[in-house]
């Protein structure tokens, strides 16, 4: 096709309403709109073009009667091209009205048109229905964003921000920016560093939060502060993760858990009713970290669903199955999952869930059909009468239901039923996909012990405040200190967590010492902090939100890439600009840095 170039100007036009505005009360009104072509036909005479813009679509018809000017270029136009109309908006006669669209009763008829700028031929259709791939929609991001799914996925965004600002902001908060070039913070993840050019050698961090200084803000007296903010870890990405996102992140002083909770439990029910129409029960519901495992078998349970995990371990302690009994020998565990009416399973079914549960360490998957007759397994023989009464007991097995094993140390049973109840949940369609479960855990442990780094690491960050009747336990068993920590989960996803701190310097010194933190690297790392506290911090605590979480949760998207205006693809790739990319050599002579190796 030959290149068409339009050269028309706006001039002196002035754009009178939003396509999507043009309805029956302006009917006989004369207007100017202004958009993209969304399609065009030409019926033999008349051309029809729906014009779009971001409220929606309008028809425009060129008719060669009224207008042989407009009529004739009208000719040329394609998806996609930029124009503007002017005209005068007209009734359609009944037969033509179009119930599919807000302005499917009128017309604009043109009576000038001018072709502002032509379109190459998009490399997808744009509409909410397409086949194109998420790395076509990334590279050309600005063409799906036309798509009006995608647009909303972003207003809705918006709407929520402004909302989570003006509540906020009622009830004192005060918004502060903190910096992006900074000091690592130890978040748990992998920093991403940015070289100094003034003292070559030398790194900044870019923030995974901004936990340490909304921690000296309250030192500094600000008493509530809040920000929405970017944040950076360099960790493997999934659905639910990207590189850089975005957290509603909040400290208050002279504060309990109850405190904290409370106000953030009003803004997501407030987010909810707004943005949803939905009343969320007010409190959520509680669990503690020992019963969401026990329970869910992880610490973001889904509890939208049964499916609940049994746990085996005493009714099994002696029995003659290598498998458990081995298990439990070694201080493991032997849990399971009832599923009611899993009879109908067929062996592949079940032999399927092997390689599942694999992908979470879990050496195999032991299941068992509850019939008339008894245990049909191929576990049924090492078991004793009496070991499967109290296995059925346990699990409330009825006969028609299946009952699966997992037998190993108390992480790998937890992961894989955990993993295999969301699994099972979804594949057997138990799932209320409209309804929404918030569930607070809390009571989690302050540290757990890491065998490859021989040392307590803390389950949240090192600042986190031990529950006050469990400090004694950090002088005889620090892992089982618990903490004033809180996570909020939804449906299954963390959508936020946060804890009380520690103000005291003298606590924070002994748990960073319990954490094998000495005080050289203490000073190191966060001198500055520890120095800090020591100037009359007052107690505080705080939380984080995923923004990119909640805007997904309450858009129904299915990835957090559909709520991020340009986010990155699961590879960590802008597909847009194509970051990250190679630098001229002599930026990196300047920044004094030699790359070794293939990556170049
Ligand atoms: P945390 O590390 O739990 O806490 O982070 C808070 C929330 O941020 C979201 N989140 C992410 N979202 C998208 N991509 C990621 N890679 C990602 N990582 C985290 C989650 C999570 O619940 N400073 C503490 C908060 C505090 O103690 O106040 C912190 O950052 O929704
Ligand atoms: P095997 O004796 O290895 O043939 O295993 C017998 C059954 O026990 C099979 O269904 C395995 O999938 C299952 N199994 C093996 N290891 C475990 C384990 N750690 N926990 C639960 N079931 C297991």
């Amino acid at each position: 096709m030959a290149e068409r170039v339009f050269s028309d100007q706006l001039g002196d036009w002035k754009r009178s309403c939003y396509c999507g505005a043009a309805r029956l009360d302006a009917v006989g009104k004369e207007m100017t709109l202004a958009g993209w072509v969304h399609s065009r036909r030409d019926h033999g005479g008349v051309i029809f073009v729906d014009l779009r813009d971001r409220s929606g679509l309008c028809q425009v018809v060129f008719n060669p009667a009224s207008d042989p000017a407009s009529h004739d270029k009208a000719k040329q136009i394609r998806s996609e091209d930029v124009i503007a109309v002017r005209g005068v908006l007209a009734k359609r006669s009944l037969d033509t009205i179009n119930p599919d669209l807000a302005t499917g009763e009128v017309e604009l008829k043109s009576r000038e048109l001018r072709l502002l700028n032509a379109s190459a031929v998009p490399p997808f259709v744009i509409a909410d229905e397409t086949d194109a791939t998420e790395n076509t929609r990334l590279k050309y991001r600005y063409l799906d964003l036309r798509r009006p799914q995608s647009l909303g996925h972003l207003l809705l965004r918006y709407r929520m921000t402004k909302l989570i600002r003006d509540y906020l902001d009622g009830l004192g908060f005060i918004d502060v920016e903190t910096p992006v070039l900074t000091k690592s913070t130890p978040e748990g993840a992998r920093d991403y560093l940015v070289p100094s050019r003034i003292y070559p050698g030398k790194f900044y961090a870019l923030p995974q939060s901004p936990q340490l200084f909304k921690q000296i803000l309250m030192v500094g007296g600000l008493d509530r502060y809040f920000q929405i903010v970017k944040c950076f870890r360099d960790e493997d990405l999934r659905a639910d993760r990207q590189p850089e996102f975005t957290q509603l992140d909040m400290e208050l002083s002279f504060v309990q858990p109850e405190d904290v909770m409370a106000v953030v439990e009003a803004m997501i029910t407030l987010l909810f009713k707004e943005l949803k129409g939905i009343d969320l029960k007010r409190p959520f519901r509680r669990l503690t970290y020992e019963e969401a495992l026990n329970r869910f078998g992880s610490d973001k349970p889904d509890t939208r669903f049964g499916l609940e995990i049994s746990d085996f371990t005493d009714a099994l302690r002696n029995c003659q199955a290598k498998v458990f009994a081995g298990a439990i020998q070694k201080g493991g565990l032997v849990k399971g999952i009832r599923i009611p009416r899993g009879g109908e399973m067929s062996r592949k079914d079940l032999d399927d869930l092997t390689p599942f549960v694999a992908t979470f360490g879990a050496k195999g998957i032991a299941w068992t059909k509850i019939t008339a007759e008894g245990w049909q397994s191929p576990i049924a023989k090492f078991l004793s009468e009496a070991e499967q009464k109290k296995i059925e007991v346990i699990s409330e097995a009825e006969v028609g239901d299946v009952v699966l094993f997992s037998a190993d140390t108390a992480k790998i049973v937890h992961d894989s039923l955990g993993n295999l109840r969301l699994h099972l949940g979804e594949k057997l369609g138990l799932i209320p996909e409209k309804e929404y479960a918030p569930v607070w855990v809390v009571d989690f442990p302050l540290m757990e012990f890491d065998p490859q780094e021989k040392r307590y690491v803390a389950l949240h960050h090192p600042f986190t405040a031990p529950l006050d009747e469990d400090l004694p336990l950090l002088d005889s068993e620090p892992a089982k200190t618990r903490s004033k920590a809180y996570d909020l989960a939804i449906n299954g996803i963390e959508v936020g967590g946060g804890s009380i701190r520690i103000h005291q310097v003298e606590l924070q010194r002994k748990i960073l010492g319990l954490m094998g933190i000495g005080a050289e690297e203490a000073s190191a790392k966060f001198g500055f902090f520890l120095e800090a506290l020591s100037f009359g911090a007052p107690p505080h605590g705080g939380i984080a939100f995923g923004i990119d979480r909640l805007a997904m949760l309450l858009s129904g998207a299915k990835s957090l890439r559909d709520v991020i205006a340009f986010p990155k693809s699961q590879r960590a790739v802008c597909m847009l600009t194509e970051a990250p990319s190679g630098v001229d050599p002599r930026q990196l002579r300047e920044l004094g840095i030699r790359v070794s190796g293939e990556g170049k």
